[in-house]
């Protein structure tokens, strides 16, 4: 992680840069996600208080810190799959990205592009084979982020913070010969029905790109 924030360094926006963030910074971190759950709403985004960091900082995770002009303006967060969601136990080879989270003057300059990239290569030099996500599918700007880095909707769940949520993955080694064949395109909720989506994740097929309001499936 920390070759990766070094170079990660040399691509901030003047007067921003990236650190290890500490339990002296959590009560920082939780005013930043409430003002972020604030922003899209607690459905899209759960609240994350400084017990919360702290918990995930105890099994294993990276906080990341981005700081203006040396003050905490978003998070991002990076750990072992199987030690940060009960429902990924059995996935000891994967890592999960947790959402970032910004305030409204962080915005619109790429943060969230970057930590995807920044978080992906450390978990892959440190020789996991996949990074996980979360992500609701009302959130139409992370699930373009997100796609747009090579992740794919793989399936649907309702564990996390008992809300919808789309589980994203991207493979280290990418997805091969999948895209190659057949496409479908649904129109994401709020306007699409979710139950068409959870059909054909269980069908096997992949949400693999965006073309807002709508997803690409692929097979
Ligand atoms: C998701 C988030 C991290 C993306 O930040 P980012 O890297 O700046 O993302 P982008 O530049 O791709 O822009 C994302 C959205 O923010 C909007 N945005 C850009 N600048 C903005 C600003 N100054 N103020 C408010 N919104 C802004 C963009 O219009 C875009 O929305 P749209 O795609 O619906 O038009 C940030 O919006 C955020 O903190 N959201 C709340 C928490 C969250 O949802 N986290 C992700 C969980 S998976």
């Amino acid at each position: 992680m920390q070759a990766g924030l070094k170079a990660a360094q040399a691509q901030c926006p003047p007067g921003q840069r990236l650190a290890l963030a500490g339990p002296k910074d959590f009560d920082a971190l939780a005013a930043i996600s409430a003002e972020a759950a604030a922003f899209v709403g607690l459905d899209v985004f759960g609240l994350q208080d400084a017990a919360f960091f702290a918990s995930i900082r105890e099994r294993g995770a990276v906080i990341l810190q981005i700081l203006r002009h040396d003050i905490p303006e978003g998070y991002s967060v990076v750990g072992p799959a199987a030690q940060m969601a009960g429902l990924f136990a059995g996935e000891d080879d994967k890592g999960l990205l947790f959402g970032t989270a910004l305030r409204a003057g962080l915005r619109g300059q790429g943060w969230q592009r970057r930590m995807i990239r920044l978080r992906c290569a450390a978990l892959f030099a440190a020789g996991f084979g996949g990074a996980k996500a979360f992500v609701s599918p009302w959130n139409h700007a992370s699930l373009t982020n997100l796609l747009g880095d090579g992740f794919a909707v793989v399936s649907h769940d309702f564990s996390y913070y008992q809300r919808h949520r789309f589980i994203v993955e991207r493979p280290a080694k990418g997805w091969g010969a999948l895209g190659a064949g057949e496409t479908q395109a649904l129109t994401l909720p709020p306007d699409g029905d979710l139950e068409d989506h959870r059909h054909l994740l269980a069908s096997g097929w992949r949400g693999m790109d965006m073309a807002r309001p709508q997803m690409l499936y692929r097979r």
